[in-house]
């Protein structure tokens, strides 16, 4: 039987503008399997951020449910969302948003100390990230400092370091050189094979869609199509 991680059921996420209403996200229903690697893709204005924040529980659906880790969250509380949050997702957003006045070891840090890392771990885990990403010996380096690949591994490195067990990535790619973008979806590969996370990326970028087991395709605030790989371990 599937295990999810997340499931949405008829979900929507209604913006209104003076008079006008903009039905972002329009009734989605999927499941997330855990220890999978899913992509949604879909043009620009598709709804795809906006479905990604809903399940990063940063914002709410106006209607429909909405299940975590088997438990219906629809109707949590705040202080349980942010709990959810900080300790058991990695997330990174469509615009990088690192902490200016924080150099990029700090920026990691800080992840590390919200998700309740104890003081003398942090800068050891922190370090280890940054050299996961290629960028130890940029660790000093403010964000303004650094290039837009360099900030957006650090982004990356920063979601990953308290070890989420759902990574929610919006374009985590858009920034990288076409070395580094294959570098990063490699890494996610591995972390949902050995380490069992749950991946769920969007992105524009049809040369990584091979990597993921799961294509949703969205148009018009709708999945209009959606791709499942068979699981192949090899
Ligand atoms: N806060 C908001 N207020 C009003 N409308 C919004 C808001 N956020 C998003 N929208 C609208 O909702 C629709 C979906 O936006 P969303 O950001 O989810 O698209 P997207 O698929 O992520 O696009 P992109 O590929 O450009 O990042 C768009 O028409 C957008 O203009
Ligand atoms: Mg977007």
């Amino acid at each position: 039987m599937a295990d999810n991680i997340i499931t949405l059921d008829n979900v929507k996420r209604d913006f209104y503008r003076k008079s006008e209403v903009i039905h972002a996200v329009d009734g989605v229903s999927l499941n997330i399997e855990r220890g999978t690697f899913n992509i949604l893709r879909g043009k620009s204005g598709s709804g795809k951020t906006t479905l990604l924040n809903m399940i990063a529980m940063i914002d709410r659906p106006t209607d429909g449910k909405m299940t975590f880790n088997g438990e219906d969250i629809t109707n949590a509380s705040d202080k349980k969302r942010d709990n959810i949050r900080r300790t058991q997702l990695g997330i990174i957003f469509q615009n990088t948003a690192l902490i200016a006045h924080m150099s990029a070891i700090e920026n990691v840090e800080f992840a590390l100390s919200i998700a309740g890392i104890k003081s003398q771990e942090r800068k050891r885990q922190a370090i280890n990230w940054l050299d996961i990403m290629g960028i130890k010996e940029r660790r000093n380096h403010m964000p303004a400092e650094m290039s837009g690949g360099e900030q957006a591994r650090v982004a990356i490195g920063r979601a990953l370091a308290h070890e989420p067990i759902l990574l929610l990535a919006d374009e985590p790619t858009s920034e990288l050189d076409t070395k580094t973008s294959f570098v990063v979806v490699d890494m996610f590969r591995e972390l949902v094979d050995k380490q069992g996370i749950t991946i769920v990326m969007t992105t524009h970028d049809v040369n990584i869609m091979d990597v993921a087991d799961n294509i949703f395709t969205m148009e018009d605030g709708r999945i209009i199509d959606e791709v499942k790989k068979n699981n192949i371990i090899g």
